[in-house]
């Protein structure tokens, strides 16, 4: 498919995007369901705020102007936006129905179909978000060791548990917040110090955008086996993406429990748990997790199709190809520029840009990235999240637009003229780290062993 995208003179008009806007306030808490896709991620005053469709990894603004999305939905669009396949698939299953008053099969062949694709997948489990799955592991790695505390490193949700270990905590008991913990991505050290005969697990994201270094998914797992807590990977992100059978394949380490949402249905909502059958079985009765449209026939229908794709096409690979020529690409076009502040990072499959210091203000630095981006079509929130739909025309065109954005970055980096380059307000800080994870360590520095 060709690209359709070009440069733009002039920044879009957004005059509907802002109208909702309007609508929206003093009525929906920060604008948003999502903070990502919100208001605070994107330069206001230039970049659009609201979308209305999309097809492949294109997408269409309220006010008709398109992009090419490297956003896709946040994570979950992972084969590209109205894809035939899978939207055959739901709109088959909806000439049946949806919800039903019993179970219905695709419960059983969805599951019997991720336990072919990730082996430690013994017993699996469905529910709506990644946040429930991420909970429900803690729960059931606290029923099953009889221990509390929980170690976690990443974004985990907005569940108690989790969120209590960062600054937006309100509302959340004490006793609760007493019980979790933060450990350093990359830093054994860390979890040798925290993992005590409390721990009921180590949650993770595999990786993010740091790779593991020094064996650390392999030390992590052979220090929870000695100590007794299980090992839970958080495969929002890496899941169906990194390899079919996700991190654990990728890495080759098996976790005691896996959770999956992003990427799984190409949009739908569905969440999943899966992992060894010893824990998983304490669902059966003891640790409670059920809920109304835990076996709701579109997403499984959807979630079904696209593992099928998946698996056929052999997406992951298509990801690892297009996202290493597009990080390899932005490296080439900066290094050239003798732009040495700024590099793109990052597993292929989901790449990152960064600054570094000389750059200046980094909330500066990445809107005016972002804003000569959105002039030349193109929807950027700092991250590439590859899709199977990102063709080697849009791939092509990226570069393009890069090789035009980033010497208007250097001018004003240069002249110390960020600020006053940009035509909107900046972007705020990203809630969801990606790095320097441990914010509350269980030991903290100056005390350890
Ligand atoms: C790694 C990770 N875990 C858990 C979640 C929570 O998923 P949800 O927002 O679907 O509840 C997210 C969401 O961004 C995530 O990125």
């Amino acid at each position: 498919m060709p690209n359709t995208v070009q440069s733009n003179p002039h920044d879009p008009v957004i005059s509907q995007s802002d109208a909702w806007f309007s609508r929206a306030n003093n009525l929906i808490p920060a604008g948003t369901q999502t903070l990502a896709k919100g208001p605070g991620q994107y330069v206001r005053g230039v970049a659009p705020k609201y979308l209305e469709r999309g097809k492949g990894s294109h997408v269409w603004d309220v006010d008709g102007n398109e992009y090419l999305d490297y956003q896709m939905g946040i994570g979950p669009i992972s084969l590209g936006y109205c894809y035939e396949r899978v939207d055959r698939a739901i709109q088959e299953q909806l000439k049946s129905g949806i919800t039903f008053s019993l179970m219905h099969p695709l419960e059983v062949e969805v599951a019997e179909l991720i336990r072919e694709v990730i082996p430690q997948a013994e017993m699996v489990r469905y529910s709506k978000t990644g946040c429930d799955v991420t909970s429900a592991a803690v729960r059931l790695a606290r029923a099953f060791t009889h221990r509390s505390k929980v170690l976690c490193c990443g974004y985990h949700g907005w569940h108690d548990w989790y969120i209590s270990v960062t600054d937006r905590n309100a509302g959340i008991p004490q006793a609760v917040q007493d019980l979790t913990y933060t450990i350093n991505y990359n830093d054994i050290a860390s979890a040798i110090d925290a993992v005590d005969e409390e721990t009921a697990c180590v949650i993770l994201e595999p990786v993010v955008f740091e790779a593991p270094k020094d064996d650390f998914l392999q030390k992590l797992r052979e220090l929870c086996t000695a100590r007794g807590a299980l090992l839970i990977f958080d495969e929002m992100w890496t899941g169906f993406r990194l390899a079919l059978g996700g991190a654990q394949q990728y890495f080759g380490v098996d976790a005691d429990l896996a959770t999956y949402s992003k990427a799984i249905a190409n949009g739908m909502p569905i969440g999943v748990l899966a992992g060894r059958a010893d824990v998983m079985r304490l669902c059966e009765r003891d640790v409670f997790f059920f809920t109304t449209f835990g076996g709701e026939a579109l997403s499984l229908a959807a979630t079904k199709a696209t593992i099928l794709e998946i698996r056929e096409r052999r997406v992951s690979e298509s990801l690892h190809r297009q996202g290493r020529k597009l990080k390899d690409g932005f490296n080439a076009i900066a290094e050239e520029l003798g732009m040495d502040y700024v590099r793109c990072v990052g597993m292929d499959v989901r790449t990152i840009v960064t600054f570094d210091a000389r750059a200046g203000n980094g909330l500066e630095v990445k809107s005016l990235l972002q804003q000569e981006l959105i002039r030349r079509g193109i929807l950027w929130g700092g991250s590439h999240n590859l899709s199977f739909s990102h063709t080697e025309a849009d791939i092509a065109y990226t570069l393009s637009a890069y090789r035009e954005a980033l010497p208007v970055l250097r001018e004003a980096v240069a002249s110390g003229s960020v600020r006053k380059a940009l035509r909107g307000t900046p972007v705020d800080p990203v809630f969801r780290r990606t790095t320097n994870f441990n914010t509350k360590p269980a030991v903290p520095a100056g005390e350890r062993r």
